[in-house]
């Protein structure tokens, strides 16, 4: 029987329940579809720094290097906020997707029908449906460039953060943009600021050297500020958008919310091989932590790219989406999605509902 070995780093706050229902949901495909999975444990985030001071333990990184995969569920929290930026929880995470060379982030915004009253647009917006996949460049740009503090001859305290992209990290984010336009609606926005900034002329240039190698895909480029913009008013002309590391990281946020919650949103990160990290968009809510509040779905539905993307299991990933959809279609959501008629129930009910339709 086929085994995959899958890392598993619960992380902060929410992460560790949500996980929880994605495993079961996980095992019960593995059980229906005759593949054996076999998990191991690993800590990231504010849970390492409390057992070892290290946001990222070398042990981990081991252990995600040797897995077919890397179930993630959530860093940070309150408790971490005050630590130096290279020993917070986040820098944790900004470390595993660089060391495993994670470079693409898929974040796919579906509305989903029985989700329709959630989303904070209008009918007339949503009548027909939402579905946007926003690739995010993730291991450059502002998030990695040089950064420094410091207090200058003035005595004034200076800060510095800088964006920076090289050729071949444009090039190859671009390409998997146009290949994943290509299996869907067949058409690529690039999000930019090349009115302004130096590195976005660079990226627009090629960009559009990049699209010569796809001329069945429509290309367009979008400043980012428009970008924000026409997402609440036209999201339905957009099918593809790519973007760097920070545009990506706030625009996913957005186009998250228009589908009712943050909590239904997951995502993949790829690199050039099959190895990939799977991760709820959501973040840590420490707020709701251990409530059993939580919105399991988007870690659930972030399993199902784990089978699609890095196992090939097409089939396996589907029998999980459908499942989510029925539960939504009877009506079941937890608090973040509730819509006037459902049934509200927790995150545990939630892994359940959605582990007895497989
Ligand atoms: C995300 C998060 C992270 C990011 C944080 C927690 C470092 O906001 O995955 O979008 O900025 O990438
Ligand atoms: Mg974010």
């Amino acid at each position: 029987m086929r085994k995959y070995k899958i890392a598993v780093m619960p992380g902060d706050g929410i992460g560790p329940e949500v996980v929880k229902q994605a495993v079961k949901v996980l095992d019960k495909v593995g059980t229906k579809c005759g593949f054996l999975l076999e998990y191991c444990y690993a800590d990231i985030g504010g849970v390492a720094i409390d057992k070892t001071g290290e946001p990222l333990p070398e042990e981990t990184v081991q252990i995600c290097k040797g897995s077919d995969a890397v179930l993630l569920g959530a860093v940070g929290g309150y408790k971490w906020d005050d630590l130096p930026g290279d020993k917070r929880p986040e820098a944790g995470l900004l470390g595993i997707r660089s060391k495993l060379e994670l470079f693409a982030n898929y974040r796919p915004a579906v509305i989903y029908q029985p989700l329709r009253d959630a989303s904070p647009l209008k009918d007339r917006i949503t009548r027909d449906g939402l579905d946007i996949l926003v690739l995010r460049e993730l291991t450059g740009g502002i998030y990695f460039g040089e950064k420094k503090r410091f207090i200058d001859d003035q005595g004034f305290a200076v800060a510095f953060d800088t964006m920076i992209y090289r050729k071949f990290e444009v090039e190859r984010i671009a390409r998997l943009a146009f290949e994943a336009a290509r299996l869907r609606n067949g058409k690529v926005t690039s999000v930019d600021k090349a009115n302004v900034l130096e590195v976005s002329r660079l990226w627009r240039e090629i960009v559009i050297e990049v699209a010569r190698d796809y001329p069945d895909i429509e290309l367009n480029h979008m400043f980012v500020d428009n970008a924000a913009m026409q997402l609440v008013i036209h999201p339905e002309q957009f099918d593809v958008i790519v973007t760097g590391n920070m545009f990506g990281d706030i625009l996913s946020d957005e186009a998250s919310m228009l589908t009712g919650s943050i909590g239904m949103l997951p995502s993949a990160s790829l690199g050039s091989g099959s190895l990939g990290l799977y991760e709820p968009v959501h973040g840590s809510a420490p707020d709701i932590a251990g409530q059993n509040k939580a919105n399991p779905l988007a870690a659930i539905l972030s399993v199902a790219m784990m089978l699609r993307y890095s196992f090939k299991l097409e089939q396996a990933s589907k029998m999980i989406e459908d499942a989510v959809l029925q539960v939504l279609n009877d009506g079941q959501m937890t608090g973040d999605i509730a819509t006037k008629e459902a049934k509200v129930i927790g995150c545990e009910e939630m892994g359940d509902a959605v582990a007895e339709r497989i």
